[in-house]
Order: structure tokens, then C-alpha cells, then sequence
């Protein structure tokens, strides 16, 4: 089979199409026919080596939709030739999905509904679960709740825009000008510009004072500013930053108000089948749509990385070997 592979650390150039042997999944592991491999920031971290360093030769790729082509021996919940949807792989523990064949174990994977396409589920693992488990799990979101998702165009953004939607929060999000029509037929009841000076004084205007919850992906732009908008009891939820050393300049506007800080990363999900069928629900009935921005070969997987991690767009980016 084609895969893409790294032999050691480095720029996206590092990443070569290679044809090698197709895996055989282990007793618990399903071998998938890859449709669609998702392309995440955290995708570009095992590659440089900015995460835990993997074992090489390494093909990246955590999310994966496809067909199960083979399942090990233990297997009793899938048979070859369901349709799935996963997460958690391509992290140094398991090889990616940026490939024709993938194997995953199954308890990172759920059965794709009828009504969900493959490639946007392809997309969909770490920005849903991710979405899902700050939202549900950590800020206990419940209907209207004013929730603030930052950078509602992005990947976890989008999702979480929707999944915000879906228990009936009142959802408030930032992004560039040209993403702001989409995002409000997304569930979207106030889209902002980041860019504006008067950023803290809008939210705070659009949430009737203060927001409930926060979905923060930039906790060095934004840890001070989310608790000048926090309501009383706000929960935040820090998922991403730019550079590692966020500050408040006022933590007494956080103390003041109660306001809960959560920092959290998707691995650490405890059983990742619940928000993946979660999601996968969502997508069956409508109320989560992955927009796929752009499609890749296999071939162009160094071309989407820095994609991911340089241009604008809106949901995600995949690879469709
Ligand atoms: N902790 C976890 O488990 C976890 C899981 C997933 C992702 N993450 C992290 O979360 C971050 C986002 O991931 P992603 O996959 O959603 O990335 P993405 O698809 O590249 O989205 C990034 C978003 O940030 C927006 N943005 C750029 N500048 C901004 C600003 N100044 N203020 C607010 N938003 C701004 C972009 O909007 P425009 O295009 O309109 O500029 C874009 O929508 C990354 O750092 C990633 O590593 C963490």
C-alpha cells in the first residue's frame, strides 16, 4: 500500500509517499480502507518533534474515516466492510491514517450512521471530540448558556460552534469577516470579528453582561480577556496557545467572578467512542456538519500541513488517498 512516512524529524519536507506492506491489525485493532485522514495542528507537532518524539519510520495522521477491510481476532462489534469513523492514532503509540490502509484499536473508533459522509467524518475526530469533551465534559454547558467559542471558522471551532447549537446555548464566536454568514447558518447567534478593538465590550454587550462558558484555542491572546467577559461561575476551557507562557494582567477579574479554568487535551479522553458517537449522531441528524475547505492526495500531505498550520479557512483540511 502508499503511505506517507517520516524517517526523522523535521519540516513538512520530511514527509515522502512511500509504498509499503499493508499492517495487520492486532486482535483488537480493525484494519480500515482509508477514505478520508483528517489534517490537525497536533499532526504537524509529531512530525517536528515539538510533541513526545516517535518511533520512525512514522506515517502521521490521528483521525481516520474508511471501510474495515480486516478485523483481529478478538473483534466482535465490527465486521469488514462497516463503515467507521476514529481518533487517537498517529500519536507515536499507533501509526497515522495518512495512508491507504490504517489500523485502529477499537476502542478509539464507532460505527459511522447512514446518514454521515465519509470524508467530512475523516475530518471530524479531533475537532468534534475535542469540541465535545470542553463543552459537555469540562464546561457542562447547559441551554441557554452563553457560550463564547474563539476562532468559531477553525477546525475545533466550527464543531464546536455546532455542538454549542445543538444543546441550545447561545452561542457567540469570533473569525474573519468572510466566515461570518456561514458560521451564523451554523447555529451562530452572534459572530464578531477578532480583529476589532472593541472585542471584550461586544461580547459582553452580545451575553447580556457575561458569558457562561468559554472555548479558548489561544490562551496567550485570550486568558485575561476571557475572564473580563466571564459571567459570574464561568467556566473556561484552554485547549491551544501560540507561545507557552499565558498571564493574566488582572487575575482579580477571574477571582471576583468564580470563574473556573480548564486546561484539557483530547488524548486524555477517557473512553473517546462517547463524543465520537456523540458527533457521528449529530452528523446523522444534521446538526454537525464538517465542512471539508480542501481535498489532498497522499502525494501532497507536506502541501496540507502547512496548509493547516499557515492559511485561512474554514473547517478542515483533508487527505483522501
Ligand atoms: N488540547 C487539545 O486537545 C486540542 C485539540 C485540537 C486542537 N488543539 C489546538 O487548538 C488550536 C486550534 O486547532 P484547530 O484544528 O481548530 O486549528 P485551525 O483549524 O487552524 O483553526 C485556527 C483558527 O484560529 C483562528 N484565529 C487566527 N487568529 C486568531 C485570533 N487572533 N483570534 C481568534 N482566532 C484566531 C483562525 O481564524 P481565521 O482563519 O479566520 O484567521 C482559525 O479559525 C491549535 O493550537 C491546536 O493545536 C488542541
Amino acid at each position: 500500500m502508499r503511505a506517507v512516512r517520516l524517517h526523522e524529524h523535521g519540516d513538512a519536507d520530511v514527509l515522502q509517499v512511500e509504498e509499503i506492506d499493508r499492517p495487520e491489525p492486532a486482535d483488537d485493532e480493525l484494519l480500515v480502507e482509508v477514505a478520508a485522514a483528517g489534517i490537525n495542528p497536533v499532526d504537524t507537532y509529531f512530525r517536528d518533534g515539538s510533541y513526545e518524539p516517535v518511533d520512525v519510520p512514522f506515517t502521521p495522521g490521528v483521525d481516520v474515516a474508511g471501510t474495515v477491510a480486516v478485523t483481529g481476532e478478538a473483534v466482535e462489534d465490527f465486521a469488514e466492510g462497516d463503515r467507521v469513523y476514529g481518533t487517537g492514532i498517529g500519536n507515536g503509540g499507533f501509526q497515522g491514517s495518512y495512508a491507504e490502509y490504517a489500523t485502529i484499536p477499537t476502542d478509539r473508533v464507532v460505527h459511522l450512521p447512514d446518514g454521515a459522509d465519509l470524508t467530512e467524518a475523516g475530518g471530524a475526530g479531533v475537532a468534534a471530540v475535542t469540541a465535545w469533551r470542553a463543552l459537555i465534559d469540562h464546561a457542562d454547558l447547559d441551554p441557554a448558556e452563553y457560550c463564547l467559542v474563539h476562532g468559531g471558522s477553525g477546525g475545533v471551532g466550527h464543531a464546536a460552534v455546532q455542538i454549542a447549537a445543538a444543546v441550545s446555548a447561545r452561542v457567540i464566536t469570533t473569525a474573519s469577516e468572510e466566515y461570518h454568514d456561514e458560521l451564523a447558518d451554523y447555529g451562530a447567534e452572534t459572530v464578531l470579528d477578532y480583529g476589532r478593538d472593541d472585542l471584550v465590550d461586544a461580547v459582553r454587550e452580545a451575553a447580556d453582561g457575561g458569558v457562561d462558558a468559554v472555548l479558548d484555542h489561544r490562551l496567550d491572546d485570550y486568558l485575561q480577556f476571557d475572564a473580563d467577559v466571564a459571567a459570574t461561575g464561568a467556566r473556561v476551557v484552554g485547549i491551544g496557545e501560540n507561545s507557552t507562557d499565558p498571564g493574566f494582567t488582572n487575575d482579580g477579574a477571574a477571582r471576583s467572578k468564580d470563574v473556573s479554568y480548564q486546561f484539557m487535551s483530547m488524548f486524555n479522553t477517557p473512553d473517546l467512542r462517547v463524543p465520537l458517537r456523540g458527533a457521528a449522531h449529530l452528523m446523522d441528524t444534521g446538526d454537525l456538519s464538517i465542512d471539508v475547505a480542501r481535498s489532498y492526495d497522499l502525494e501532497e500531505a507536506a502541501e496540507a500541513q502547512r496548509a493547516v498550520m499557515e492559511d485561512s479557512f474554514l473547517g478542515k483540511l483533508v487527505i483522501e488517498p
